[in-house]
Parts: structure tokens; sequence; C-alpha cells
């Protein structure tokens, strides 16, 4: 039974789980005592990732690379149905090919979508698995479906799911009253906003291996949550979870689609435990397109009130959004938490559809809902005739849910928007949008972002002391891309006085200390000051130890260049590797990270502002300039943060100007599912990047005060982009992407009006 719902992929547990740990994270109780600023020798500096020369000369090894003796190539066989019932398979053909050594059926009794799994093989190779795949014969009884949101929201459309209608009300939520809200503005305005499915296309596809060792299971996978896997496969098999291990070296990126337990490495596990071989399935870019999730659509539609001083005084949202076959995305956090507008009114719906299921995408819902929100705004900006910074200036609070809830303490939205407007030199802008003359016409744009972030309590990580002087630091996170292994480094190397390439890392594997998954932007402020713990514990150890040998009380001992020496006098000092040897035998101190203090700003803040040039004739639009600046507390290694800023500009001008699913309205099938249909920017898209980090006075020596940057750079891009675009034509887009076609019809409908 169990094996089954973890089979039944329609409703994703993954976004739930990630929701679950934010809530219980902005829950964590606030204890520790708020300790005074610290100078940093190597924390917030930029060090260059320890295995950076191992990534880049291709010695990293990602799962294909991963070769074991005697392992098999799993694939799995998939619906070409978007709804049907199986009548019956014949796996006898496929099973006499030789070569074959395992077929599997999977327990569905029903497909919900083209991609949708139904039977698995394991084969000696590539070629003959391929072979095999085509010898299962399968009846299919072709069912009613629906592919479109339209079509799904009608009255009488086939019902995707048979016990829940197709479209779900997923969140209703008030705030004052907005009829008197709308009474009391000036203006009101009415628009519609629209964003398309996403894929996240990960350059390395899923994939998993998985080893039997007697009544023990190895998975190797390509996962941001090596625990979630674990604890998925022991449910799943019925087995112990301290029998499965999951190990998770290098990674070529998830954005969300990783996040948890995926049927395909449940199937390796099934067909190795059959056939006693290791077997390894690597999905392709078709399955990745079909069946690994997405960013589900957004259909927003805002009716705002403003006064002619720019306060807002009612704002409500309708949104739908789909996802497929599972849930789609919330989008109104922003319009909730950034703002002071006294009156809100939101409501959002799920629309089901027989699609492959969404999946959490790099800052879920409010990527979708940024973008719509933070447009809206310089509509309404423009109907005041009022500085689009200014109008933000007025509203944006520093409380958590408008102004009912408790204060974010942060200063930090507001230099963001002060530091960012300065350096693209904002006062260069159209003050009329659209006032520009000739074919190129040149705009600025803004938006503001929040995120969550601040990490998941109870994260643990081991610092490990040897006789000669090494050192370990344990944890059973793991480095999706962003250079976790460098940070671990860079947080026991400050602490302990020694270089980042002193210290020996270890994660990636389940048998670690506990980690909260590699999503939500939990894995720095989560594993950081975990990390920081345990190395403040070493120290503590050392300097203990130290005491008798240099005759100075622990407190005034300082550990730096590799020595141990007194605060008053350098001169009297000791070793590191010295005072190591007299350790009797090697010693582990248990790092946490512990709850957060009284007045620490939970979420992350940003504003990104861009500069664009927008063609007239052709409709093109080119990012020129991109100026992010964030506020997401102590940078632990402002190179790999910067990384993750030009990550997250990239992706997002990707998306914001070229990526969209396009699925055909009456068979459901995918018309882009490779990389040469679906559109991503290239090297010649992708504007100059400025990331500015913005120090707030919330640094905490022991949690280190850090917060999330992985989904934060990601968030407003697309708002500020279409901003820019805004100010340079004089009419919004009001739909991703902002393809050519939209740009000149959208300079057709100013003509018309
Ligand atoms: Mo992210 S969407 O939490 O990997």
């Amino acid at each position: 039974m169990a094996k089954k719902e973890l089979l039944d992929n329609t409703i994703d547990p993954n976004l739930l789980y990630l929701e679950e740990a934010q809530s219980k994270a902005s829950a964590a109780q606030r204890k520790a005592p708020p300790k005074k600023t610290k100078d940093f020798r190597i924390i917030g500096k930029d060090t260059p990732r320890i295995d950076g020369r191992k990534i880049v000369t291709g010695r990293a090894p990602f799962i294909n690379d991963i070769r074991l003796r005697g392992m098999l190539v799993g694939k799995i066989l998939r619906s070409p149905h978007p709804h049907a019932e199986i009548v019956s398979i014949d796996l006898s053909k496929a099973k006499s090919l030789p070569g074959v050594k395992d077929v599997i059926e999977l327990d569905n009794k029903k497909v919900q979508f083209i991609g949708n799994r139904v039977a698995a093989v394991a084969a000696i190779d590539d070629q003959t698995a391929e072979k095999a795949l085509k010898l299962i014969k399968v009846e299919y009884k072709p069912l009613p479906y629906v592919v479109s949101v339209e079509k799904s929201r009608e009255e009488g459309a086939p019902q995707v799911h048979e016990k829940r209608p197709n479209v779900e009300k997923v969140r209703d939520e008030k705030r004052g009253d907005i009829e008197v809200g709308f009474q009391e503005a000036e203006v009101v305005l009415e628009r519609t906003y629209q964003t398309p499915i996403e894929i996240h296309h990960p350059a390395e596809t899923h994939g998993s291996i998985a080893k039997w060792e007697g009544n023990r299971l190895i998975v190797w996978d390509s996962t941001q949550a090596i625990h979630n896997v674990r604890n998925g496969l022991a449910r799943s098999l019925g087995i112990p979870t301290g029998r499965v291990t999951v190990i998770k070296r290098y990674m070529g990126g998830g954005f969300g689609s990783k996040l948890g337990l995926n049927a395909h490495t449940v199937i390796a596990a099934l067909l190795a435990r059959e056939t006693g071989r290791p077997v390894k399935i690597m999905l392709s870019r078709k399955e990745n397109s079909l069946c690994v999730g997405n960013r589900p659509t957004s259909l927003q539609t805002y009716k705002g009130g403003v006064k002619k001083d720019g306060s807002l005084t009612a704002i409500s949202l309708r949104n739908y959004t789909t996802g497929g076959v599972n849930r789609g995305d919330r989008c109104s956090e922003p319009l909730l938490d950034v703002y002071r507008c006294p009156n809100l009114q939101v409501k959002e719906y799920t629309v089901y559809t027989n699609m492959g299921g969404s999946r959490a995408m790099r800052a879920p819902g409010h990527v979708q809902g940024t973008f719509g929100l933070e447009d809206f705004l310089d509509e309404l900006a423009n109907a005041i005739g009022m500085d689009p910074l200014e109008l933000r200036k007025k509203n944006y609070t520093t409380k958590n849910r408008g102004d009912t809830g408790v204060p974010y303490s942060s200063k930090g939205l507001a230099k963001c928007y002060d530091l960012g407007a300065e350096k693209i030199g904002w006062h260069r802008r159209n003050t009329i949008p659209g006032e520009g003359e000739g074919k190129i016409r040149r705009g600025l744009g803004m938006a503001s972002q929040i995120w969550w972030g601040a990490g998941v309590p109870e994260t643990l990580a081991d610092v490990k002391l040897y006789r000669d002087g090494s050192v370990d630091v344990i944890c059973g996170t793991q480095d999706i891309g962003c250079g976790t292994r460098t940070h671990m480094a860079v947080v026991a190397a400050d602490t302990l006085g020694l270089d980042p390439q002193d210290i020996t890392i270890k994660l990636g594997n389940s048998d670690y200390p506990w980690a909260p998954l590699s999503g939500g932007s939990l894995t720095t402020p989560s594993v950081a000051p975990a990390v920081r713990d345990a190395s403040l514990k070493a120290a503590d150890h050392l300097k203990k130890m130290a005491t008798k040998k240099i005759n100075v009380p622990a407190q005034d001992i300082i550990l730096q260049d590799k020595k141990l020496f007194d605060m008053n006098n350098p001169e009297n000092a000791i070793s590191f590797k010295e005072l190591a040897s007299e350790l009797r035998r090697e010693a582990v101190f248990h790092g946490e990270r512990k709850g957060l203090p009284e007045g620490f700003a939970y979420n992350s803040f940003g504003a990104h502002f861009v500069e664009v040039e927008v063609d007239t004739e052709t409709g093109k639009i080119k990012v020129i300039k991109v100026v992010a600046a964030h506020e997401s507390g102590q940078i632990i290694n402002t190179k790999t943060a910067e990384s993750q800023v030009i990550g997250g500009v990239t992706q997002g001008v990707s998306a914001t100007l070229f990526e969209q699913r396009i699925v055909d309205d009456t068979t459901g099938t995918l018309v882009n599912p490779n990389w040469r249909d679906y559109k991503i920017a290239t090297s010649m898209d992708i504007p100059e990047i400025i990331a500015i980090f913005v120090n707030v006075d919330d640094q905490y020596i022991n949690i280190l005060g850090t917060k999330g940057l992985g989904e934060p750079p990601r968030i407003p891009i697309a708002a500020a982009i279409g901003n820019a675009v805004f100010n340079a034509i004089g009419v919004q887009i009001r739909e991703i992407p902002m393809t050519p076609d939209k740009v000149l019809a959208a300079l057709d409908r100013k003509e018309a009006s």
C-alpha cells in the first residue's frame, strides 16, 4: 500500500513538505540572546570554491559518471494517453528478449497524463532496454481528458480526479474591508497578468543508481533531499530506515524538481532487488519535460485603489493556477507581506488538468505573484503620476502581514531601494512612461522582493579533530551546486583559525547528521549556524587545553593563523597542530542550529533595478543591465553569493523573455519537450548583472545571522523587466514570456487607446 502511495505522485508531497518546513521554521522559538556584531576573518569575504577546480575540469562525479560492476540500465515505459484505464499488460515478449534481466508492471490501474509510468525494464545496456520497452504490450481504454485550464474550468469538463472537482479553492484571505478601501481610493484600476508553465530543466536530468548489499540498500541519487529520499525509500520498500543510505555527490541543478523521492528511484531499487545487480535509471530530457515537475501557471486579476498621495487603500486578487494533475502555486504572499495596504482580499484557485504535475520551482508562487503585483503597482503609480519607487517607499512595511504581525526589525528593504536606485541611476528613467523617441526605446524599472529563508532549527553538524591536526566537518546536507562545501569550510576555518582548504568536508550522505532538504533557500541558514556551533565547541575545547600550555585564561585565547595565542601577547602561542597532538583520541563536537533570537528578521528582502531597450519595429526586448540589491543577512561567501544572484537573474531573464511549455490543446501532447524547441536564454541574452549585498545590523555571532539567497534573486526580476519595458514604451505587457509578438500587440493596443 505504502509503495503504491509513493508511486502515485498525483499530489506532490514535496511542495507540502516545503511549506510545512517553512512555517515550522517561522514559528521556531526565538530564545537565544542576541550577541554583538563581530568582524569575521573569512566569513563575508570572497572565497573560491574548494571544489571549483574539480568541477570545471570534469573530475566531479555526477550520476551518469558513476559506474558499478555488473550495473544494469533501467528504463520506464510511459503512457501515451492523457487519461486511460490500463486494461491489460503483456510483459512476456519483453522478458524473453536476450539481455533483458527484469520487467515489472508498476501498479497503476489508471494513467492520468502523458508520461505517467506504466512498466519498467532492466537490461544489460541502453539499446536492449529501449527495445524491451517497445515489446511490452499495453491495452489502454482511453478516458475523457482535459489539458487546458480554460476547458478544465468549464461546466461539465472531464473530471481529472475522481474525488475532487477540477477547480479547488486554495486560499481565501481577507484583511480590513475591501469595499471601504475602494471608496477611499481616488483611482481604481483592474488588470490581469498571466504566467505560463516553466520547466525546471536542470542541466543534469534526474537519475538514480540502486545497489543492494544483502538487506541494505545504497542509492546514489541526483537529489536535493538525501534524508527525504532515504525515508521515502524505507517506507515504500517496507524496510528499516537505517538500512537505506542515500548518497549525493555532485549535481547539475534541481531548482525544486529534485526535492523529494521520485518514482524512478523506487523503481531502480525494485529492479535492483529483483535482479541482484545494481541498476541505474537516468531520465531523458523528454521525461524531464513530461513528468518531474514544472512551475504552475498563474492568471492573476488585481483590482486596486490608491490615493493621489500614493497610499494604497485596497487591493483584491483573484488567481487561477494549474500545475497539471496536482496543486498549483498560491501566489499572494508578496501581496500579503510586503505592503501596508489595510484592505485586502485574496481568492486563489487551483485547476487540475491531465498533464504532468508541478513541483516547487525556485521561489514557488513568489515568482508568479511578484510579477503580477509589482507590475500592477507600476500601473497604479502611472495612473496617479507618481515615481514607482516612491510608491513602494510609501507603502512597504517592516511588519509581517501588513501592519498586523511582528516587526521584521529589518531596514533591509529600504537600503535595497536606496542602493539599487543609486547604482542603476534611477533619475535617468522616463518620467512619463514611453516618452522617449525613435525606433529603440530605453526604460528603467524596478520591483521588490520578499522571501522566507532563515533556515530550519535542529539542523546538525559535527566537527571532528584528529590528532594530526586535521579537521573534518560532517553534515548530512547536500551541495546542490551552490557551494555548500565551501561555505561549511569557511565557517569552520574562520572559527578555528584555519584556512578553508585545511578543512575536509563530508556531506551528501544520509548516514551523516541530519540536515533539511536543500530547497526553500534553507541550506546555508540551516547548515552554517550548525557548523558554527560545532566549531565554537571545538574551539572552546582547544582553548581549555591551551590554557595549560601557554598559561592564559581561556577567554583571552584567540584562534587565528593556525595558532592559539594570548590576545594580550600574541607571541605567547601554541600551534594548532601541536595542540591537536595532545588530544588523547580524535574528538567529535556536535553542533546544532538553534532557534532564532528575538527580533531577528526572519525574511530576506531585495529589490531589482533593470534597464532595457525595446525595438518598437521588431518587438524585441534587450535587457541591458540588472542591479540586484539583496538583504539576506550575513553573507558567508560573497563569491558564491554573487553566483546565486547571477544564476537567479539569468534564469529569470530567460523565463521572462523566452520560456514556456507548449501543449497541443486537443491531444495533450507536449510540443517542445527538448532544448531545441523549449527556448532558453543564451549568453548573448544575458545583461550586465551587478549584485549588491545590503548589510543590516542584525548580525549575530553564534547563529551568524545568515538568510537564504537561493531563491530571492529569481523573484523580482520578471516584474522589474516588465516595468522597465513599461517605462520604455508606455504600455505593460502583462504576460510572460514577453515575446516580440506580445510587445507588438501591446504597442498596437497603445496606439488604439
Ligand atoms: Mo527550491 S523550489 O525550494 O529547490
